[in-house]
């Protein structure tokens, strides 16, 4: 597998940051709103002048600064989303990872499209449409058209620039805390729907059997993140020399990570071929949907999950080890 690249070229970090503005807004910002952000504080902290008068001027002038300042900050933060949008745009050569990052809303259409961006995120369009048989000029005009609309003024999506410490926190607190909670209640469903439709619907035995390939797989393998590598991944991060790991080069964990990604995306292809695209049948409950409308769901969170680690983690942690080691 070939890790994408993602766009971490443009964090800034905290040693290169003024202190006031480091210890406000956390350990790394985007350098875009940087000046306003600035400005504000540096207003914030200002002593009082001794005079009256410039207190009394200061009073009168403060709700036209503020309004102006905001007007100011509001128009920095378009010309900075716009110059993105162009930057970003959508042609053959792009790859899926590289789509999704710059128009985060395009993951439900590639979902829809069968374009797999998460373990197969490294793909171009053109690579991707080629695999699936369909015409890759219609499809970039088409994914242009929904990326130009729906997703105006949006910007990349939030994680693309995020440090890592911040971003495996991200991936705990959404990703992980979802699949915990959501998996067992979908093990009682599926469970529940063999029971009950099992006799007329004998493919329930292996959907349930496939669903519980996906859970056994994906709990220790969040385990071993969670446990193992998130809080290297942290170390890495917030240390300023090169870290001692146990076991040796983080991309040793990251590429058994990878595989098991890839085990866990070809069990999630068999679940959606098993119930048909998870379909229920029209003599099916209303359990039987339920059941099947949550296996969708975790499928399209777990592509998001995968594609988060895959595609943006996993290279800008690669990237820092190789930064500190080269700083010995
Ligand atoms: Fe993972």
């Amino acid at each position: 597998m070939r890790i994408a690249s993602g766009e971490h070229d443009r964090l800034v970090p905290v040693a290169s940051m003024p202190q006031t503005e480091a210890a406000c807004f956390g350990v790394y910002n985007r350098p875009k709103f940087g000046r306003c952000r600035l400005a504000r504080l540096s207003r914030l902290t200002q002593t009082p002048a001794d005079s009256a008068l410039a207190n009394q001027q200061r009073g009168r002038s403060a709700l036209a600064a503020d309004s102006s300042l905001d007007v100011e900050c509001e128009m920095e933060k378009k010309k900075e989303m716009e110059k993105e949008m162009q930057m970003v745009k959508i042609d053959v050569s792009t790859t899926l990872a590289e789509a999704v990052n710059a128009f985060p809303h395009l993951a439900h259409e590639f979902e829809r499209r069968s374009l797999d961006y998460c373990c197969g995120g490294a793909r171009t369009l053109g690579e991707a449409c080629a695999l699936l048989g369909v015409d890759p000029q219609v499809t970039v005009v088409e994914l242009s058209a929904l990326a130009a609309t729906s997703g105006s003024g949006s910007g990349s999506a939030e994680w693309t620039t995020m440090a890592a410490d911040v971003l495996v926190d991200h991936l705990e607190a959404t990703h992980h805390r979802y699949l915990w909670s959501e998996m067992p209640r979908v093990t009682a469903l599926v469970d529940k729907i063999v029971s009950v439709h099992g006799d007329r619907h004998p493919e329930l035995v292996e959907v349930a059997s496939c669903f519980g390939q996906v859970r056994s797989d994906l709990e220790p393998h969040m385990l071993k993140e969670e446990r193992m590598l998130f809080p290297m991944i942290r170390d890495l991060a917030t240390s300023t020399g090169m870290p001692s790991f146990p076991c040796g080069s983080l991309q040793n964990p990251i590429s058994v990570m990878l595989s098991e990604h890839d085990a866990v995306g070809d069990l999630l292809t068999r679940l959606r071929g098993l119930t048909d695209g998870y379909t229920p049948p029209t003599d099916g409950c209303a359990s039987y949907a339920a059941c099947f409308a949550a296996m969708a769901e975790l499928e399209a969170d777990t592509h998001l999950h995968i594609h988060k680690e895959n595609n943006v983690l996993f290279p800008m942690v690669v990237r820092l080890e190789a930064e500190r080691a080269a700083m010995k």
